[in-house]
């Protein structure tokens, strides 16, 4: 596996393998690799011929009183796990790289609607970051498709707007989401715990079966069952940031008839953000 740092080298590494017919496909992140990130190389892998990843922590999608600084950077093992997965080659670009000009002058692109709720309603400017830089990197790699974690389900549902809206010719895979033996989902951020904070986390995902379940005997009573879900994380020891029903595809909030919906969670446990969701289509069985 090749690591490139310019988008220059990344290129014409790329044009290398389309020059063999290869098939492409991408996976943005922003390292600290774990094997949620691996399951989406490994998918991507399966899918195509030549798999591109890319490590930036991209300034631009954090808030100023956000993690940027501490966000954990862990190039030489992330190269392993990639190239374990089955990745081909590496884009690592420099903020100077991504952002020549600066981020001030940086044209933006945003998704109206998908990103004002959840945590774009915490995180201002979070999707607009994100929609900037994924657009950007699909530029750079001109991919076939693209693999996206379902950990970030606002997230993908931005991202598969955006690619629609633009007309981008890629097609967008969302993976479920990797979990710890406890239910916990994995994520860079959860580094960040104290093993008694790590103890309690779980609770975040028991929160999101605790409504699943509510829902499947036929409760359609959301504020109530927020409710109750927001008691039983505050009872752990958690400040609930939003806690919400929605229907899986609009991200509106659900009403009684829908059938695909999806929970979705934010919590702090002390300083560290947790986000989690559980999709609950009640035609699948
Ligand atoms: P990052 O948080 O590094 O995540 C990169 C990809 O891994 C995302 O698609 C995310 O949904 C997925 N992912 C994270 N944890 C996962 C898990 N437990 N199971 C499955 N997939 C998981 O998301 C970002 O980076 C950035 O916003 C990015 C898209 C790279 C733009 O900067």
């Amino acid at each position: 596996m090749n690591t490139v740092k310019t988008v220059l080298e990344l290129r014409a590494a790329v044009a290398r393998a389309r020059g063999e017919g290869k098939r492409i496909a991408f996976v943005p992140t922003m390292g600290n690799l774990h094997s949620g990130h691996a399951a989406l190389v490994t998918k991507a892998a399966q899918r195509a011929d030549f798999v591109v990843a890319s490590i930036f922590v991209n300034p631009l999608q954090f808030g100023p009183s956000e993690d940027l600084d501490k966000y954990p950077r862990t190039l030489a093992a992330d190269q392993e796990k990639l190239l374990e997965a089955g990745c081909n080659l590496l884009f690592a670009p420099t903020v100077e790289e991504m952002y020549p000009d600066g981020m001030g002058v940086q044209t933006r692109v945003s998704v109206p609607q998908l990103s004002e709720g959840l945590c774009g309603a915490s995180r201002p400017g979070h999707f607009e970051g994100v929609a900037t830089v994924v657009s950007k990197l699909f530029n750079m790699v001109q991919p076939d498709l693209a693999v996206f974690g379902q950990k970030d389900f606002q997230q993908l549902a931005v991202i598969r707007a955006m690619v629609r809206d633009l007309n981008m010719p890629i097609q967008i895979i969302g993976e479920p989401t990797v979990r710890a033996e406890d239910g916990l989902a994995l994520s860079s951020r959860n580094g960040y715990l104290s093993a008694e904070q790590r103890a309690t986390a779980p609770v975040v995902y028991r929160t999101l079966g605790q409504l699943a379940a509510g829902i499947r005997q036929g409760r359609r009573d959301f504020p109530a069952l927020i409710a109750e879900g927001q008691e039983t994380l505050i009872a752990a020891g958690l400040k609930p940031d939003y806690l919400e029903v929605r229907h899986a595809l609009s991200l509106r909030p659900a009403i009684d008839t829908d059938r695909d919906l999806v929970i979705l969670v934010a919590a702090y446990l002390g300083p560290t953000r947790l986000i989690d969701n559980l999709h609950l289509n009640l035609d699948d069985n």
